[in-house]
């Protein structure tokens, strides 16, 4: 069950993955008496999967290019969506960042696609997936490779709005304060541990355009600052807890 990979209290301490070992600084020799060989601090791989406009994939980039890999924490390997011709897939090309689609309809059955997606995804060896408004729901084999280490960003503050209209269901309540969650994913519909929520205030001229893209200034914020903490720090989820060391 993937949700158990989610509820053993684990630590993700990133054990040292392909790209990761290369830029390790060692020797064959064993290291004189007294002195101490430093591992040099390692970025951890990220796929990102996109549906839309890529505006979280760009906070991304850039903060990864402002700040560099290694102080960072991550850089990103590859991104992957369901749909051609989207501004996600366009931001990643100019970024000269390896891409790849794969679409539901392509395969004959969900759990195919699935399976394909999490094929795709596996062969960049990541240690954590971003779905940064990737507009899918992953199945059960997407979840057995990679719970516990794919990261979901909602626009609307979590158990609240759940599904595709986060902001139009927030809206249409009548709530005064929404905002945005980024959570780890598990088998439910925005279900899985919440890492961390930003608010935003619903004003009387809101309409949800208005309203999402409020909402999307503290998200990518918010999304960057997350998976840098985890990617640099290590985390573990103890039940519905995530703990960021
Ligand atoms: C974000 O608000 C995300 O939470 C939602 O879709 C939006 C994606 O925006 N699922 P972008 O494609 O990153 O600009």
């Amino acid at each position: 069950m993937p949700v158990s990979l989610l509820t053993v209290g684990r630590f993700v301490d990133f054990p040292v993955s392909r790209g990761a070992k290369q830029s390790y600084d060692r020797t064959n020799a064993p290291p004189r008496k007294g002195l101490t060989v430093a591992a040099k601090p390692v970025a951890k791989r990220l796929v990102v999967l996109v549906s839309g406009s890529g505006t979280n994939l760009q906070a991304l980039l850039d903060a990864i290019e402002t700040t560099g890999t290694e102080a960072y924490g991550a850089e990103i390997v590859a991104v992957g969506a369901d749909r051609e011709g989207i501004e996600g897939l366009a931001r990643a090309e100019r970024a000269q960042i390896p891409t790849f689609v794969r679409k539901v309809k392509e395969f004959g059955t969900r759990d195919e696609w699935d399976a394909a997606l999490a094929e795709a995804v596996a062969g960049y060896e990541p240690d954590l997936v971003v779905s940064a408004g990737f507009m899918k729901i992953v199945g059960k084999e997407f979840l057995a490779r990679f719970g516990g280490r794919f990261v979901n960003t909602h626009p609307a503050l979590l158990p609240s709005f759940p599904g595709p209209h986060g902001v139009r269901d927030a809206l249409a309540y009548g709530a005064r304060v929404t905002g945005c969650t980024v959570h780890f994913v598990d088998d439910g519909v925005d279900t899985g541990p919440i890492i961390a929520q930003g608010v935003v205030e619903v004003r009387d001229e809101d309409d949800e355009s208005a309203l999402h893209e409020r909402i999307k200034e503290v998200e990518r914020r918010l999304l960057v600052e997350v998976v840098g903490r985890l990617a640099r720090n290590g985390y573990r989820i103890e039940g519905r807890k995530v703990v960021i060391q």
